[in-house]
């Protein structure tokens, strides 16, 4: 199986499509997919894709078409779900701060909920009371995750109903006649340490006396992918075998056979994305060589808002002699891609790669400096499919209302 594209297809996709460009690699996905199911092949273990990490309709289908299940943020994402086809029950909706509308919407839907405030717990136990089994997002209080801005389930986060205000929780369920069937946890993005996964499990199985109508454990998403080339992704293998040992040796949870949920994003599509970018000025400033690329944070986020590191390739210029660089985008603030890089000699008009852009990338795009986003391309079975134009001024005008 094809794991990565070659310099000359990302060449050949750039010059057929235009840059900048977001090219996806379908059986990347499939692989990734592939490797969780096959290694939790002996537990009950459901993956549902976050599709807040890359929604375009074609990769949901794609999702679809290998058999995982969909996660969604929002209402819309979970009519994003619907439109590509997902049955109800392959849905399921992780809902944050959100108008209990969305959650009304959502349950006429069909889908799966979980639901992170005693609020709209109990808004939804008045409604629904014992009819819709749900799920309750908990702050297990465990500080995990890549940085603080993607760590979810310490105290102080704003996630979930935190895990010290079980007795409110009883309190709603008890007099709303709640049927609750999930807890869910998710702590983070970018946790490389199986055991963070083991110390919410043991943080829930306090839990479970007090509810006795539990069928799942959901355990979010937030694996690891490398980055840099000397990363490595979470340890799924060992992540699985600690999950059975740790369901296994627990004296309810050991013979209750719970199932385990996980809400994979990056995972899933990290690794298959790549953003290519085409040079448009380098420019000697006496300490530092620039390299600017028609792209930006509008584009690509992630090095700016997390310091994340995006490892970047001269594809044009494989075999030239290794240089320092700065590459920037074109945006009016700074927006560094990679600062001091060691790169094949850049020239003008040269095609940059930013890898690991599947995940977060065109999904976290704007318009910023009224800029077009990106064309994306799907390539599948080693045939490119243009899955979304780039913008042009009238996508920058719709929605504008011109009063004269
Ligand atoms: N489940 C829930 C409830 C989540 O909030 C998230 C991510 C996931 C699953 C998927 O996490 P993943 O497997 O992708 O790590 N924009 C940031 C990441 C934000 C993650 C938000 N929630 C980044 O680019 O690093």
């Amino acid at each position: 199986m094809q794991e990565q594209f070659t310099n000359e297809q990302l060449v050949q996709v750039a010059k057929e499509f235009g840059t900048p460009l977001y090219v996806y690699h379908a059986e990347k996905i499939k692989e990734q997919y592939q490797k969780l199911t096959s290694t939790f092949s002996d537990q009950d273990v459901t993956f549902f894709y976050a599709s807040k990490a890359l929604t375009n309709i074609n990769i949901l289908r794609y999702i679809k078409e290998i058999g995982c299940n969909v996660d969604c943020s929002s209402i819309n994402e979970v009519r994003l779900a619907l439109h590509a086809g997902f049955e109800p029950m392959r849905i399921l909706y992780t809902s944050n701060g959100v108008d209990f509308a969305e959650i009304e919407e959502a349950a006429t839907a069909g889908v799966h909920i979980n639901i992170d405030s005693l609020s709209n717990l109990e808004k939804f136990g008045k409604k629904y009371g014992h009819t819709y089994p749900v799920g309750i997002r908990i702050r297990p209080n465990i500080m995990a995750g890549g940085n603080l801005k993607i760590s979810t389930g310490h105290e102080g986060s704003k996630f979930g109903i935190p895990v010290d205000q079980l007795d409110k929780i009883e309190e709603v369920v008890q007099s709303t006649n709640l049927y609750i069937r999930t807890l869910h946890i998710h702590t983070g993005s970018d946790i490389k340490d199986p055991d963070v996964f083991v110390k919410g499990i043991e943080v829930l199985f306090e839990l479970i006396p007090h509810f006795p109508e539990l069928e799942i454990i959901d355990l979010g998403g937030g694996f690891k992918v490398p980055y840099k080339s000397d990363e490595e992704e979470t340890d799924i293998k060992l992540l699985a075998k600690k999950i059975k040992k740790t369901f296994d040796d627990h004296p309810i949870a050991g013979n209750k056979k719970f199932k385990v949920w996980f809400e994979p994003g990056k995972f899933l599509v990290s690794e298959a994305g790549y953003l290519v970018a085409n040079v448009t000025v380098l420019k000697d400033n006496g300490t530092t060589v620039f390299a600017a690329v028609n792209s930006g944070l509008n584009h690509l986020i992630r090095p700016m808002m997390y310091d994340a590191y995006h490892r970047i390739e001269n594809i044009s210029n494989p075999d030239g002699n290794k240089k320092v660089y700065t590459v920037t985008g074109n945006i009016c603030e700074t927006d560094t891609f990679g600062t001091d890089r060691e790169l094949n000699e850049i020239r003008e008009g040269d095609l940059l790669v930013f890898y690991n852009a599947g995940a977060y990338g065109f999904e976290m795009a704007s318009n910023y400096n009224s800029r077009f986003r990106p064309a994306e391309v799907l390539i599948k079975n080693n045939k490119a499919s243009i899955i979304r134009k780039r913008d042009d001024i009238e996508d920058l005008l719709r929605n504008q209302i011109e009063q004269h």
